[in-house]
């Protein structure tokens, strides 16, 4: 499973919420690959460009292998923050793939904004992306409202969003979903 998301602010708290996700995975079974902001902080997507950064070329890569993504986004003016949404745009870079695009891989979709009326916002978009990708969205979707740990370094912010049991339960609901449905692809998959 590759779980993608995060921002580039110190003490990023959606990248509190995506590393929990990753610890959720694992606990279920899922090997993980974490792209975090500073490894999807990439060039702008250039469609038909002959050359990709090399972290472009990983991202795609990730995405390709994974049957499973998990995507955390910083809610930004009301949707999906630039960062995150570039790094999706590069999976156009799987247009030709057989399934193409993100057809076939299960997407579980959680936003953090200052509101969970902000975050929701950011949620739909990012599943309308998804959706427009072919991903398989989880019905589960997680949001979560951050202005309680925006002051709070990154170790602090992880362990005060770690003791919020309604916000685990949440996250815990989205990963199972992920991991169980891609496994029962996979083993669809197998048996055809
Ligand atoms: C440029 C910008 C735009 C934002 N727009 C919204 C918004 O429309 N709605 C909302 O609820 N929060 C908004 N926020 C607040 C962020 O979602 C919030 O600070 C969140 O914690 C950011 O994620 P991070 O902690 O991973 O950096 C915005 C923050 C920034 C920097």
């Amino acid at each position: 499973m590759a779980l993608l998301g995060g921002s580039l602010r110190p003490g990023s708290a959606s990248e509190a919420v995506l590393h929990l996700c990753a610890g959720l995975a694992a606990g279920y079974g899922a090997r993980t690959t974490i792209c975090t902001a500073a490894t999807l902080d990439l060039p702008l997507y250039r469609p038909g460009a002959l050359h990709r950064a090399p972290g472009a070329r990983r991202l795609v890569e990730t995405l390709r292998r994974a049957d499973g993504l998990v995507i955390v986004t910083p809610t930004y003016h009301g949707g999906v923050s630039g960062l995150i949404k570039n790094a999706l745009d590069h999976a156009e870079e799987l247009a030709h793939d057989r399934p193409a695009y993100l057809d076939g891989k299960v997407v579980g979709v959680a936003a953090v904004g200052w509101s969970e009326h902000g975050a929701a916002t950011a949620v739909t978009s990012l599943r309308t992306t998804v959706q427009s990708l072919r991903g398989w969205v989880a019905p589960m979707a997680v949001t979560f409202d951050a202005t309680g740990v925006a002051a709070l370094d990154v170790a602090e912010a992880r362990a005060a969003l770690r003791g919020d049991a309604r916000l685990m339960r949440r996250l815990d609901i989205l990963l199972g979903q992920v991991t169980d449905f891609a496994d029962r692809y996979a083993r669809a998959r197998l048996a055809a």
